[in-house]
């Protein structure tokens, strides 16, 4: 039977979000139900509330998120009723160019930023859940590749943030960056991605690991993640690196925040030869203002790393095992938690450079 449950949802780009109440489809074949038990708020979500994504509307927010599974369609073997689960915001269908060459998270099945519909109502009419999950909200209904399931004793607050910040950030540093022991790394935007790029960072064996921010509040938490020197972003950012780095710029800077004037940033603060990394997802109208000479002469590597550029269905459970075996510490990336309602405020928190990641416990 369908049921009516909660969902955090925004009507219009720059509006409000609000706890609406919707309807949920009944489970087709292939089709998981979870139950959402945490869920983190991410600057996506963000971004589709105040315009910088362009998102369809009306749409219930919320992707980065774990819960218990609580039924399954037909034909579903990946997991069953009762486990604990992380949901995946771009499932690879295993079966394009990109899923068979090795590279699942450019999946061209996925659109990545466009929400989907997936028969969830809202009203009487159907609404739109962002990255395909809309995960503010009791439950999910998904397909069963969006669904991995993880070992019970991993707190569910814990599993929710492995499904995007954690991810991507710990993915950004060895799957795309590739950072060496010795190395000398920038970190640009220190939210929940940018925390988790500083923790991965050193647990790579990085020997500097120079967090930045515009928020001077993020200094204690760059620490605790374990950066080594904390700057407070500003024009003169590159000529700081510089000194922190022999004079020659980090071998790498990893942008988490998703904007052209922290891209350039990044760029001037690595070394020739170095690695610019952009995690951050920025705006389709912002362009990224580089001289041509000096993308030659600097001979530097420009690239993005989309979702860890990680194949979900093994790094998930491999990032579980780290948490629960103790080699990965991320309670500490968790700053707030808080109820649907309050999903709003985070996203003012967020604004400001406030904490670090607000999680939804429902
Ligand atoms: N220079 C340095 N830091 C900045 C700047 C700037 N010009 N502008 C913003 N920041 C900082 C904020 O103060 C904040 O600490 O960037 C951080 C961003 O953190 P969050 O808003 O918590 O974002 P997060 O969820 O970590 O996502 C970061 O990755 O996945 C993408 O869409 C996401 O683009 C976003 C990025
Ligand atoms: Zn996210």
């Amino acid at each position: 039977m369908s049921a009516y449950f909660n969902g955090v949802v925004v009507r219009s780009a720059g509006e409000r979000p609000a706890v609406a109440e919707l309807r949920l489809p009944e489970i087709g074949p292939g089709q998981v139900r979870v139950r959402i038990k945490a869920a983190g708020v991410c600057h996506s979500d963000l971004s589709m509330v105040n315009g910088t994504i362009r998102a369809p509307y009306p749409l219930v927010l919320g992707h980065e998120a774990a819960g218990e599974v609580v039924e399954v369609g037909e034909h579903v073997t990946r997991v069953a009723v009762g486990d604990h689960a992380v949901l995946n915001w771009q499932p690879p269908c295993r079966e394009c160019w990109f899923c068979a060459h090795g590279e699942p998270w450019l999946c061209s099945t996925s659109s990545g930023v466009a929400a989907l519909e997936n028969g969830v109502t809202l009203d009487g009419a159907p609404v739109h859940v962002s990255l395909g999950l809309g995960a503010f909200a009791d439950e999910v209904v998904a397909p069963a590749n969006a669904v991995i399931g993880v070992p019970a004793e991993l707190p569910f607050e814990q599993a929710a943030l492995l499904g995007c910040g954690v991810l991507t950030g710990t993915g950004a540093v060895r799957n795309t960056a590739r950072v060496a022991a010795g190395e000398s790394v920038v970190v640009i935007g220190l939210g929940g991605v940018g925390l988790s790029v500083v923790a991965a960072a050193r647990a790579a064996g990085a020997s500097d690991v120079i967090a930045v921010d515009v928020s001077e509040a993020k200094k204690g938490l760059a620490e605790a993640a374990g950066a080594t020197d904390f700057v407070v972003s500003s024009d003169a950012l590159s000529k700081e690196i510089r000194v922190r780095t022999a004079g020659r710029g980090a071998d790498h800077a990893i942008e988490c925040v998703g904007r052209s004037a922290t891209i350039r940033a990044a760029w001037r603060a690595t070394r020739r030869g170095g690695k610019v990394t952009v995690v951050g997802m920025g705006s389709n109208d912002d362009l990224v203002q580089l001289s041509a000479l000096d993308i030659f002469s600097s001979s530097r590597t420009l690239r993005s790393s989309v979702y860890g550029a990680a194949d979900f269905d093994t790094e998930i459970p491999r990032l579980a095992a780290d948490v629960l075996g103790g080699t990965l510490a991320i309670d500490h990336l968790i700053s707030d938690r808080i109820g649907l309602p309050d999903v709003p405020e985070a996203f003012d928190r967020m604004s400001r450079g406030e904490g670090a990641r607000s999680v939804v416990l429902l």
